[in-house]
């Protein structure tokens, strides 16, 4: 199974204003994740994530995706794909038969999947934008994690895609 990290960044790391706004986010952007969790089958998510992105009427686009949301709560998922992990380990453990799992933030869970090593590649869409305030790209966790770029894509007018592979301790 490989994991994939997949965000799309402001050119200094913001995922979403303080606000959780992220309209900054490009159509381009959007329709490459998209096509990456549909073709995986999968997505994992925060549980705030998944209570912003669940309203937006793009993810219909998802309906015969697995969601995973990665929460300490109890509560009624919105779908019938839609399961509740205590943990990223028992969240990968419930997608155990996929090849490709991937992981859409937000910054809690993206740093609680990085600082366990449990991510493989990392995939940073850089929306051409600077914010002075935001949130970060991880957040809650304390560690340092070395990349290697495996690749780069422009997917729009002025937005570049990162690949990278983590490199395991
Ligand atoms: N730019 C992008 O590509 C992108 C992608 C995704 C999200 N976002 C943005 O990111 C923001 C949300 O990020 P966030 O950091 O505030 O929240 P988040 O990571 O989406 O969700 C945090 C919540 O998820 C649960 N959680 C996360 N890690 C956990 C762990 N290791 N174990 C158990 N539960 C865990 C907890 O839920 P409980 O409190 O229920 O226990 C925690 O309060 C939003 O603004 C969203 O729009 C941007």
């Amino acid at each position: 199974m490989k994991v994939i990290l997949y965000m799309a960044i402001t050119v200094n790391g913001f995922i979403a204003k303080e606000d959780d706004d992220a309209s900054f986010i490009s159509k381009e952007e959007w329709d490459s994740y998209s096509a990456m969790v549909r073709t995986a089958g999968n997505v994992i998510l925060g549980h705030r994530t998944y209570d912003i992105i669940t309203k937006q009427p793009e993810f219909k686009e998802f309906e015969n995706v697995k969601v995973v949301i990665v929460s300490n709560k109890s509560f009624e998922p919105l779908g019938k794909k839609h399961s509740i992990a205590g943990s990223p380990k028992e969240a990968l453990g419930l997608l155990s038969n996929f090849e490709n799992v991937v992981v859409a933030g937000g910054a809690i869970l993206n740093g609680s999947f990085l600082k366990d090593d449990l991510v493989d590649e990392i995939y940073l869409d850089i929306e051409p934008i600077i914010l002075s305030q935001g949130i970060s790209l991880v957040n809650g966790s304390d560690f340092e994690k070395r990349l290697k770029l495996l690749g780069t894509k422009k997917i729009a007018e002025n937005e570049i895609q990162l690949h990278y592979q983590v490199i395991k301790k």
